[in-house]
């Protein structure tokens, strides 16, 4: 490891010009000029190649009893360190980081309230992060309530902003939305801005331990300021004196890739709390997951139960014959009741459903030399599962299993505080302390957002923490462009568990492992209402819909309108209806059943050896649309078909472009048997040595290039939103040698939306002297194995 410091020489250079203070810290390449300036208040500004990107920003901290952070500040001191070292990941995007930068802590005595604060700025060549200490020696171990932030990240101008709103129920998993700074509404971090002329800044925070996680919200005059997630009663935070609060960080690149190449989060962190980290895994997986997703199996105790020792032991079967290392299973925990049940409090994470032997399963993956990956979902409920936590691990340490996904499904923790606040920040942080006392790798699902914590902890493995594949099984799903949004946001330094990968892409092959199903046929008779685009939906098909077919018959001046769809049924009881739109009233996806008398969910019934029971039709009577009674299931804008917006070649590309030491082939097994891209898939690694970020724009395209860790092999992924893109790439990147190429590519019928099944795969060979052309079909991807194959 290089390291190079040079501790702080104390020194107070400062120019004082009118009782104005200020002082400047430039980044080892000076590029980048902070200027902190003490006028009364204290504020700070940003320059990059010499031009403001951070206007004069104002710093500060109230506090509940009244007092506040700066009234009379003095600065007494001003410390220097300077910082070169290049730090090794255990797993990782890359091997290695370099970490450098200059650094001061401005020591101030606020004489208005007798605080002491060090206020500690670092200028790197790729940004800057500041934080406050604040001591106050008197009064040591005082809590003290923090009632607001007063940070601002003020801007030149009213640039554009790619963000996504705090505060909603669904936590982090919202469409990002684009448009100016001055029409955002609160946004999470991180926050990606483009001024005009191509400078982009990435607002965030590092090392979020102890305190609320930061949002930001706009104010006037190009003004951006510091939110912070209060606690239930409203406290944004509840600190011990001294405390520091976490660092504030923009990423400053001259272009969109710039942000990619950025570890400035990850280098704001402490480094590793353990000396060996060769127990944790990265590992790629398969689950009993997407049937719980789609509504064909229960997490709970059912007659779709997804966790049987039957169906794990297939999946793992199908994993150790295809080189997967883990099999995640959900639903396994005894206790579910029905669906993020209200009481959650029965959930066990030791004991199991009566139709799945943990211990069993387990010892017949590592029969095959693979493991479960555990699943436990708490439901939001963090006592329920703090009490069990350590009986948990404990189990999963003792079987060997060494990555869970914890689940957080939940408005609020405890249904009272956001998991992004100061209780949801201790609660995560807890959880990974526990996982590295048992030797757990942690994926957190709802989780709390990533500040960089793998550097300290390197079990904390990937995260949730957006919208991720699941949200494609259900009705609105993803846009194409939302994969081309996230490398430039959300992925910004931090891995997600987004579970790519799915193969079926119009979700049409569902039934695939049902084995005996009869003919249903289905009718509604519309008298003359006027619906359209009747489609039907069912529990036995997964709630997928379904378009049925229109008969017109004419009685004298009415014509009544038959719709029919006939359905494969497998055995068992189920409910059905119907969704139409109503063109004249405007108004989109009603639920048939809704309308009638007895407006509850037709039922219907199909024996072992295939006869029919029940409601198999509805029958609307004229005149029977009472709309001002529809609320739950009418929409302005017709909802989009459940589907995964996506050419498949672009699914392989995800592997390449979404970083995850967890990767999941996110489909159902069935859905891989014998299909060749696949081959993709098995042969993809998780762990890398070197990326390249080849190009990218936000919302449009990106193209990553990575090297295997410990393998001379690289792989490429690139992805487009709805646009066809060509574009030419040079492969100077690659080592010496020759490489045998595989590549997986959009061809020229593939689009997401009209054909998107459609690939190709080619072989050639290429050096570092080739140049490759990519063509993207809309919505579509390109992946790329280049195997190392000899000197020359
Ligand atoms: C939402 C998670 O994202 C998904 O992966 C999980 O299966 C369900 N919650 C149940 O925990």
């Amino acid at each position: 490891m290089l390291r190079n410091i040079f501790i702080y020489i104390a020194l107070i250079c400062c120019s004082c010009r009118n009782d104005v203070m200020s002082i400047q810290i430039g980044s080892p390449s000076e590029n980048i000029r902070i200027f902190i300036e003490n006028n009364q208040n204290i504020t700070y500004s940003v320059r990059f190649n010499d031009k403001v990107v951070i206007n004069k920003s104002l710093l500060g901290i109230l506090f509940k009893d009244g007092n506040k952070l700066f009234l009379d500040p003095v600065i007494i001191n001003v410390s220097e360190k300077n910082e070169d070292e290049i730090w090794e990941l255990p797993w990782g995007e890359v091997k290695n980081i370099r970490n450098n930068y200059r650094e001061k802590t401005i020591s101030i005595k606020d004489k208005g309230n007798g605080m002491l604060v060090d206020l500690i700025f670092r200028a790197y060549d790729d940004g800057i992060s500041f934080r406050y200490y604040v001591k106050d020696i008197e009064k040591r171990d005082k809590i003290i309530i923090i009632s607001d932030e007063l940070t601002q990240f003020n801007l030149t101008n009213d640039a554009e902003a790619w963000w996504t709103p705090a505060y909603g129920d669904n936590r982090y998993e919202e469409l990002y939305q684009k448009s100016n700074v001055s029409e955002m509404d609160t946004s999470h971090t991180p926050l990606t801005i483009r001024y005009s002329d191509g400078i982009h800044l990435s607002i965030h925070e590092s090392e979020l331990v102890e305190y609320s996680s930061m949002q930001i919200f706009y104010d006037s005059d190009n003004q951006l300021n510091c939110d912070l997630a209060p606690w239930s009663n409203g406290d944004k935070v509840r600190a011990k004196l001294p405390f520091q609060t976490p660092w504030r960080t923009i990423k400053i690149t001259d272009s969109a890739e710039g942000l990619l190449r950025s570890y400035l989060t990850l280098n704001c962190n402490e480094p590793s709390k353990i000396e060996d980290a060769s127990w944790i895994k990265p590992a790629k997986y398969i689950g009993i997951w997407w049937g719980m997703i789609l509504g064909k199996w229960t997490w709970d105790e059912s007659f779709k139960h997804g966790a049987t020792n039957e169906r794990s032991f297939k999946y793992i079967d199908f994993a150790a014959a295809h080189g997967f290392d883990e099999v995640l299973i959900e639903g396994w925990a005894s206790g579910w009741q029905g669906l993020f049940p209200k009481d959650s409090v029965t959930v066990s994470f030791t004991e199991s459903t009566s139709d799945f032997d943990l211990r069993k399963v387990q010892n017949y993956a590592k029969s095959k030399g693979i493991s479960i990956q555990s699943y436990h979902e708490t439901m939001a409920n963090t006592e329920n599962y703090l009490e069990q936590i350590d009986s948990a691990f404990y189990l999963l340490n003792k079987l060997g299993i060494k990555n869970v996904k914890i689940g957080h499904v939940g408005k609020k923790l405890d249904r009272k505080e956001f998991h992004y606040g100061q209780y949801g920040v201790d609660y995560f942080r807890k959880v990974l302390n526990k996982a590295l006392e048992y030797k757990i790798g942690v994926n957190f699902h709802e989780p709390i957002k990533d500040t960089g914590e793998r550097r300290t902890y390197p079990n904390m493995l990937t995260r949730e923490g957006a919208r991720g594949m699941e949200y494609n099984a259900w009705p609105g799903g993803n846009p194409p462009e939302h994969t081309t949004i996230l490398p430039f946001t959300r992925l910004l330094n931090a891995p997600m568990d987004f579970t790519p990968g799915i193969f079926d892409l119009l979700l049409e092959n569902i039934d695939a492992d049902v084995k005996v199903e009869f003919p249903v046929t289905f009718t509604v008779i519309d008298s003359g209402n006027g619906y359209n685009d009747l489609s039907f939906i069912s529990e036995e098909s997964f709630w997928q819909r379904k378009p049925m077919n229109v008969d017109t018959i004419s009685f004298g001046d009415e014509n009544i309108y038959i719709w029919k769809i006939v359905q494969n049924c497998q055995e068992g009881e189920w409910e059905w209806g119907a969704v139409a739109d109503h063109l004249g009233l405007k108004s989109y996806d009603i639920w048939l059943p809704q309308l009638m008398d007895n407006g509850s969910n037709r039922k219907f019934k199909v024996s072992s050896t295939g006869e029919i029971f029940g409601e198999t039709s509805i029958i609307i009577p004229s005149n029977k649309i009472d709309l001002s009674n529809i609320y739950f299931s009418r929409t302005k804008q017709k909802m989009k078909k459940q589907r995964v917006s996506s050419t498949l070649a672009k699914q392989l590309a995800l592997y390449i472009v979404i970083y995850s030491p967890l990767q999941m082939a996110s489909d159902f097994i069935e859905n891989y048997m014998d299909v060749p891209a696949f081959n993709f898939i098995m042969d993809v690694p998780v762990n890398w040595d070197t990326t390249v970020v080849l190009n990218g724009e936000i919302g449009e395209f990106v193209t990553i290039a990575r090297q295997e860790k410990n393998s001379k092999d690289w792989y490429i992924g690139s992805i487009t939103n709805e646009d066809e893109r060509v574009f030419d790439i040079n492969l100077d990147f690659l080592n010496d040698g020759k490489f045998k190429v595989t590549i997986y590519s959009d061809n020229e019928f593939s689009d997401w939306h009209t054909n998107p099944l459609e690939y190709d795969i080619k072989d050639t060979f290429y050096t570092n002297s080739n140049t490759h052309s990519i063509r993207l079909a809309k919505g579509g991807g390109q992946a790329i194995k280049l195997e190392y194959i000899s000197q020359k």
